[in-house]
């Protein structure tokens, strides 16, 4: 048994082997090997995923009926202690590979996990799309119950071919460093306005359709998810360090300041 901290990477390139994507993830196992830290690659095309049948039983009952592969691959990003979502831009997004396997992830999405492990987001274009595409899988991070230490992204036409590749490199290894610190640390990010609004979104969505999306209901009500933000960011929000009546000396002494 080894007590070395495991990262689980999500490739969603159809090009194994040789593509830009998986060398991106390349450079961040060096850099994650440097720390003591191990990084497994999954490659989403060598998966059996198949479609979203956009049934709604994953939200209703709470569980997916389809058998394939996605199953043992969640249950491997939840046991992981890091995630990182990584694709090409295929027509300005992700590719269908990794849509699909994301699409398979809604009633996870809707259910958060208790747990915010730190992540990575990882895109490659060819010149249009990759900064649109990390910041899609930085955010998507939360269905693993992960959040963005932060985004890898590189330009790259052909096998290989990147703009700046000492750049992209060192971007990488900073990267990997402080995906290990924030495992080591057990970091957490400060909530985003993204964390806020998703809050907002699921929990009146799961409220007012209830009858539909018992499930959800179910676990937002048993998670005290409904009741505050703080329960769902698993941060408290902190007493404040201006007391009532030192605001009010400070606003006489500038309306004095004023008149005079
Ligand atoms: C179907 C398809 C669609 C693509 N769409 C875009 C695009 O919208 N923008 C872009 O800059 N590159 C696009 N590309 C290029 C790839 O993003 C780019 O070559 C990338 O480096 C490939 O990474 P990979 O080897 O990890 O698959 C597309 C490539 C393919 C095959």
């Amino acid at each position: 048994m080894t007590d070395r901290k495991k990262v689980v990477a999500i490739n969603g390139s159809p090009h194994e082997g040789m593509g830009n994507t998986g060398q991106l993830i390349g450079f961040l196992a060096e850099g994650l090997a440097a720390e003591g830290m191990d990084l497994d690659e999954v490659l989403l095309c060598r998966q059996h995923i198949e479609y979203c049948s956009g049934c709604a039983m994953c939200i209703g009952k709470g569980a997916c009926w389809i058998r394939d592969d996605y199953k043992a691959l969640f249950k491997r990003l939840i046991e992981a202690d890091a995630v990182i979502l990584a694709s090409p831009v295929y027509v300005f997004n992700v590719t269908g590979q990794m849509k699909t396997f994301l699409d398979r992830s809604l009633g996870h999405g809707h259910r958060p996990q208790a747990s915010w492990k730190p992540g990575l987001a990882v895109s490659v274009s060819a010149g249009k799309g990759e900064l649109w595409a990390a910041r899609y899988l930085a955010d998507t991070l939360r269905i693993f119950g992960a959040y963005s230490v932060g985004e890898l992204t590189a330009i790259a036409v052909g096998p290989g071919e990147f703009y700046g590749l000492d750049a992209v490199r060192n971007r990488a290894r900073d990267l990997a460093r402080d995906l290990a610190q924030a495992m080591r640390e057990n970091r957490r990010r400060p909530p985003t306005e993204h964390d806020l609004a998703f809050w907002q979104f699921i929990g009146a969505l799961a409220r007012e359709n209830k009858a539909v999306m018992q499930a959800d209901h179910e676990h937002w009500e048993k998670q005290g998810l409904y009741d505050r933000f703080e329960n769902y960011v698993g941060q408290e929000r902190s007493p404040g360090n201006a007391p009532p009546e030192a605001m009010k000396a400070w606003l006489k002494e500038l309306m004095r300041r004023q008149q005079g």
